[in-house]
């Protein structure tokens, strides 16, 4: 009997140490101390010994378990050793690799944007920031947009419940200053406005402005027409001229729509400002009476000027981009063009 304990740790020995894989080990283990295992048969076989026997073969049985166990043990660990080095080289990341991963930069619309509030906050202008999902309250109510105005029609406007909606201009940001900063006030507000309007050349449901307010004693239409002529010329060219035409908005009074001349064809007239020589970039006037009054703001007292730039539009000029949906499909070719 101690012969045939001898030779079955031997072969579990060797079978153990040549193993391939923790499954193979695994029911190596079973098939020699399982339950119904070589060596537990041994140990069940040892009742049969004349008692004198039993104690000496007990003892050599167990020893043979403890001997199969270690080096059982033994393989195990080295098994689960090289799985872990194969799995692990497996997820290596190799990060010298790809040196040349292309860098990203800013879009060319917010290089605008950003160039457009560095000259705002250089003249003494502070910056607010407005909500895009906005209430009818906000977005029409205070700025004296009457409720027949078209505008405010389902499909002129995103509606999502009859009184929010995502607003259709920044100049819901023009309340929301004046109701928490008392004059004078020099902000700029800018974002993105929603109009429901059918992608074209010249039209998308989304595109950016930047709202301009000025309030305080004695600012007038002059004041307006100074700020602007300066960020024309910083902006564009220090020979650029602005031209006002009187307009028609329901929050300042009077009114006026702006151009710049045209900055490809310096005012001569080309095909970007078709033919004639003044390019539109945004409208403005002097702040209603009604709307400083809404906001507590006494119009005997304050005066103040507001503007509404399209920042898209702006972009547009500057690097002669002909269709408005493209800024915004993030098309790679497109964009490393800047
Ligand atoms: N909110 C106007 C628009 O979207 C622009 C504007 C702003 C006009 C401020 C006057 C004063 O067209």
């Amino acid at each position: 009997m101690e012969e045939k304990i001898h030779e079955l740790i031997e072969t579990t020995k060797s079978k153990a140490l040549s193993s391939q894989s923790i499954r193979e080990l695994t029911d190596l283990k079973v098939e020699i101390l399982g339950k119904s295992g070589a060596l537990t048969g041994i140990l069940r076989g040892l009742k049969d010994l004349s008692p004198d026997l039993r104690p000496a073969m007990g003892k050599i049985v167990n020893e043979a378990r403890e001997k199969i166990e270690a080096f059982i043990a033994l393989r195990l660990s080295e098994l689960e050793r090289e799985e872990l080095d194969k799995k692990l080289s497996k997820e290596r990341i190799d990060i010298s690799i790809d040196k040349n991963i292309p860098l990203g930069k800013l879009h060319p619309l917010n290089v605008i944007k950003r160039k457009a509030i560095d000259f705002f906050v250089s003249m003494g202008f502070m910056v607010s920031d407005s909500p895009e999902i906005e209430t009818t309250y906000y977005n029409f109510d205070m700025l004296n947009i009457p409720p027949d105005h078209p505008a405010r029609e389902l499909q002129d406007t995103f509606f999502i419940t009859d009184k929010i909606l995502l607003r259709t201009q920044t100049s819901a940001g023009q309340i929301r200053t004046m109701e928490k900063v008392k004059p004078p006030i020099k902000m700029i507000s800018p974002g993105r406005v929603f109009r429901s309007d059918e992608a074209d050349a010249t039209h998308t449901p989304c595109f950016h402005q930047l709202e301009g307010l000025v309030v305080d004693k004695g600012i007038t239409m002059c004041d307006l027409k100074g700020i602007l002529s300066s960020f024309a010329k910083h902006f564009f060219d220090k020979d650029t001229t602005i031209r006002f035409r009187p307009s028609y908005f329901p929050f300042t009074e009077p009114s006026v729509e702006v151009d710049v001349s045209c900055v490809h064809c310096g005012g001569k007239g080309c095909n970007v400002c078709k033919g004639t020589g003044f390019i539109e970039i945004l409208g403005a006037g002097m702040v209603n009476r009604r709307v400083l009054s809404g906001c507590g703001i006494d119009p005997d007292v304050y005066t103040g000027f507001a503007f509404g730039m399209g920042l898209d539009r702006i972009t547009a000029i500057i690097h002669g981009i002909n269709d408005a949906r493209v800024p915004f499909e993030g098309d790679v070719r497109f964009l490393k063009q800047f």
